[in-house]
């Protein structure tokens, strides 16, 4: 059997793995990537694309935002549909920060490309990925290509694989406690390459159910609307998808829309979920593998960021001084900055949404966003949570 060292070995290639191994990278620190899929399906997930101030930090600060730079689209302000009305949250003038609209399936391609170009590599296609003493000093990863079984000996695992990954699964459910919420409802997602009539992102509470308007580029529009858990994407042709679309964001603004072909369609059920601790032994929990936000309030791709920003802190002390305390204090760190996205993704989705409910609750959701509108404060506070908490806070 082929056996290799390395000091952390990372599983998933998705964007926490890629940003991981390059922040590692960079501090001279080793580490092998283990992906189940291939490249090509990686990159061909389309997800969100709203990036808080402190993740493009996090980008600059690994050298990987240039691109971003030049293509991402700074957005000031974002728009809330209510009764046929629009209302304008300004970002920045409440909080003095805007967020950058850059797809995630771009920073996954800017991360391949600079591991590429740092002549590093990963292995995709690992079958089988499967953790071994990861309580003790000597963890092992153990994977299978083309049929030919491999052992990878690490000092540190890092779980970055996802909500069905094999890293979260590895721990027995006596060392951990799970928090979770399911959301009677899915978001069907389009893609459609025309030119966004809108200029900034519109989450629209409907009669009909919620809709998001959202871009990836001034050609290319990003569109959601909520639909029930079972929905089938074969039952929604463009033209029908438009039609509701327009029912809940309101005429005057999607007519150009009504003829696009989309390039995507797809449908995401919505979740929120936690697990405590994120650190058993050797073994490191990170993004989506940690934590599930509903796409509302547009933070997973920034909390996957804000989590292996941490871990490769703690990481670098450790091999510095040989000091675990960043590492104990891993876990901590991360989840008071996860229970706060956690709690403004639920809250945006129970404002926003169609619950099937009882009219007190429709009520009191309708009082809310008044009160949002009405109030400065109510402003500011959901600003402040939708650009993002400080990293260091
Ligand atoms: N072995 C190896 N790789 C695996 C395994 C496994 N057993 N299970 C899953 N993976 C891979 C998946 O194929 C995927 O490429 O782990 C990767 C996890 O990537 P993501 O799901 O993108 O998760 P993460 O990197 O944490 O990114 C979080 O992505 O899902 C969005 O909304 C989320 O924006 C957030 C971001
Ligand atoms: C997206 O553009 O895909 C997107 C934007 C904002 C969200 C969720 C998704 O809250």
């Amino acid at each position: 059997m082929p056996r290799t060292r390395t000091q952390v070995v990372i599983v998933g290639a998705g964007p926490a793995g890629l940003l991981l191994a390059q922040l590692l990278l960079r501090e001279g620190i080793d580490a092998i990537i283990l992906e189940r899929r291939s490249a090509d399906y990686v990159l061909g997930r389309i997800r969100a694309g709203v990036l808080e101030q402190g993740t493009v930090d996090v980008l600059e600060q690994a050298g990987l935002a240039a691109r971003l730079h030049r293509e991402g689209l700074i957005h000031e302000g974002v728009e809330i549909g209510f009764r046929g009305q629009r209302f304008r949250i300004p970002l920045r003038q409440l909080t003095g920060k805007s967020v950058t609209v850059y797809g995630q399936t771009e920073i996954t391609r800017d991360l391949m490309e600079a591991r590429a170009a740092a002549g590093a590599s990963s292995v995709y296609e690992a079958k089988d990925v499967t953790l071994h003493d990861w309580e003790g000093s000597a963890p092992r990863v153990t994977y299978r290509q083309g049929g030919v079984l491999h052992e990878i000996e690490c000092d540190f695992v890092a779980g970055c694989d996802g909500y069905h990954g094999v890293c979260r699964a590895s721990v027995p459910t006596d060392r951990c406690r799970t928090y979770e919420r399911e959301y009677p409802f899915g978001w069907l997602g389009v893609l459609a390459d025309v030119p966004p009539p809108w200029n900034e992102l519109i989450y629209a509470n409907s009669e009909h159910g919620f809709a998001l308007a959202s871009l990836r580029s001034p050609t290319r529009v990003r569109c959601y609307i909520q639909c029930d858990v079972g929905e089938r994407v074969e039952n929604w042709s463009d033209a029908r998808f438009w039609e509701e679309f327009q029912r809940r964001i309101g005429h005057g603004l999607t007519e150009t829309l009504a003829s696009a072909a989309s390039i995507e369609k797809s449908i995401a059920p919505l979740r929120s979920f936690v697990i405590e601790p994120l650190r058993f032994g050797r073994l490191f929990l990170a993004g989506d593998a940690a934590h599930i936000v509903p796409p509302t309030g547009a933070k997973g791709l920034n909390l996957a960021v804000s989590d292996v920003y941490y871990l490769h802190q703690s990481l670098r002390e450790y091999y510095r001084g040989r000091s675990e305390r960043a590492l104990d204090q891993y876990s901590v760190r991360c989840l008071r900055r996860i229970w706060k996205a956690e709690r403004f993704s639920w809250w945006m989705t129970r404002q926003l949404h169609r619950f099937p409910g009882d009219a007190f609750a429709r009520r009191m959701q309708d009082t809310e966003l008044e009160y949002l509108f009405e109030s400065r404060a109510a402003q500011a506070s959901m600003a402040e949570n939708y650009v993002g908490l400080p990293l260091d806070g």
